[in-house]
């Protein structure tokens, strides 16, 4: 494969980041019916393109999603002085001439994920520089003040001036880190950061989604000493120095993606088989699925998933860390449970700004109330198609699952907020079945 040269300015850079307004329209209403390959996981592709900067050789990554944030992802990755190939949903990546440990204002505003260059790069540089507050979906406050709060624990200076915020030490200092909340984001940040500490960090109430232990894996195929990872405490014992192979690591499958096709089997009916997942990082939703009177086996690396008579409502569902509900999936659940029989309850407990897309489920017909962090969601036979607002990743996916279900024509506006996290999504909902375009918006 030939790395791709691009030279990189401040122009392309902003072009790279233009608003393309995209608008999916729905025929509804779909049965869904055959099978589809789940794409790997967009929150474990993220920080491992982002610790790929500490490989010691090339490293090659399969199983990576083709979405905006990987795209986004890449373009700091070029922007730091790696070469990158992505093709055919692997990545090609060769650190050996990265020279820079600043992320520039665009790309920290854009992303969440960003953040995590803090870390891979104090341990690349023993600085880096985040040129603005990372932004992201507006789903609630999100501070990294426990990022923060943690490097400053590892011996690592932090400056903030201005939304700038710089960090520079000598050297990691081992240390024992006991994070208040088992934020994902912080966990990952004090992994990346202590790759090559004096002696040994230890994270307690670490996160344990499963991306962070695929993180892990990868960091310690290229050389570096974690265990623990999937569990509430992680130990990184520093190493001098990471391996010189070249290293090869296919992405998990992408849970939340498997579960928005569950959720919209369960709103549509039908019958659908998900390759390429693992169903046990998927037990929370199945579990409130098989109690709604969906029909599903699950094989090694399958699910299979038959929906015939109307889903069953009557659930009190509330969000939580792994292995508990997922954040990620309470607005397509929502969706689904807008035409399911009965009152169910929802609570989310992890952002606080998490139901923008209740509104635009209303407009549709649905029948929901939300107080405070709670949503009292009142079935109705039916949604109808109209013109609803994307406004954050996981709510554009949901008003994607509202409007295949609906009656009518459904146009999710501003989708590239579903671009963000799903690959083609108009192209694999059309092979089960769906009709949907796609068109550039108003
Ligand atoms: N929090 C703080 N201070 C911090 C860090 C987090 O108060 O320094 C709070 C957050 O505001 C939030 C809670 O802790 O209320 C949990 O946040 P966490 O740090 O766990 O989330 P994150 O790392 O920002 C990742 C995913 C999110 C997913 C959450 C929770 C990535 C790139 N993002 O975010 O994914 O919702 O964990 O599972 O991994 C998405 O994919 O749509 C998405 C938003």
């Amino acid at each position: 494969m030939q790395f791709e040269n691009k030279i990189i300015c401040d122009g392309l850079l902003n072009k790279s980041l233009e608003v393309k307004m995209q608008k999916l329209i729905i025929y509804g209403p779909a049965k869904l019916m055959g099978e589809i390959e789940v794409e790997g996981a967009k929150n474990a592709a993220l920080p491992i393109l982002t610790a790929s900067i500490l490989a010691q050789n090339k490293v090659i990554i399969t199983n990576i999603p083709d979405i905006a944030d990987v795209r986004h992802t890449i373009e700091i990755l070029k922007y730091l002085g790696c070469k990158v190939l992505f093709e055919n949903n692997t990545v090609v990546l060769d650190s050996s001439s990265i020279e820079r440990f600043t992320i520039p204002p665009e790309y920290a505003k854009l992303m969440r994920s960003s953040v995590l260059f803090m870390g891979a790069l104090l341990s690349k540089f023993r600085r880096a520089e985040l040129s603005n507050h990372p932004g992201g979906c507006e789903i609630g406050q999100r501070p990294i003040d426990l990022h923060i709060s943690a490097f400053r624990q590892l011996g690592i200076e932090v400056f903030e001036h201005n939304n700038r915020i710089m960090c520079r030490c000598d050297k990691v200092k081992g240390s024992e880190i006991f994070l208040p909340i088992p934020s994902v984001g912080a966990t990952e940040n004090i992994i990346l950061a202590s790759i090559f500490c004096d002696g040994e960090v230890v994270i307690k109430n670490a996160a344990k989604e499963p991306e962070i232990a695929d993180l892990c894996h990868f960091l310690n195929k290229l050389g570096a000493k974690i265990r623990g990872a999937g569990t509430h405490i992680i130990k990184i014992e520093g190493v001098r120095k990471l391996k010189s192979e070249e290293v090869v690591h296919k992405v998990i499958p992408d849970r939340i993606v498997a579960g928005t096709y569950l959720c919209a089997v369960a709103a549509c009916g039908g019958e659908v088989v998900l390759k390429n997942v693992f169903p046990r990082h998927l037990d929370s939703i199945l579990h409130i699925l098989k109690s709604s009177g969906c029909k599903i086996k699950e094989l090694k690396n399958e699910i299979w998933i038959k929906r015939e008579e109307r889903l069953k409502g009557g659930l009190r569902i509330t969000t939580h860390y792994y292995p508990g509900f997922p954040t990620d999936l309470q607005a397509p659940v929502c969706s689904a449970f807008a035409v399911a029989s009965g009152v169910t309850i929802i609570k989310e407990t992890i952002f606080e700004n998490r139901f923008k897309h209740v509104p635009e489920l209303v407009k549709m017909g649905a029948d929901i109330h939300v107080e405070k962090d709670i949503a009292v969601i009142n079935g109705v036979e039916k949604l109808r198609g109209c013109k609803v607002f994307a406004r954050d990743l996981r709510g554009g996916a949901a008003l994607f699952v509202a409007g295949l279900s609906a009656q009518g024509v459904t146009e999710v506006m501003d989708a590239d907020y579903i671009d963000r996290g799903y690959e083609r999504i108009e192209e694999k909902y059309s092979l089960l079945g769906a009709k949907i375009l796609r068109e550039k918006g108003e």
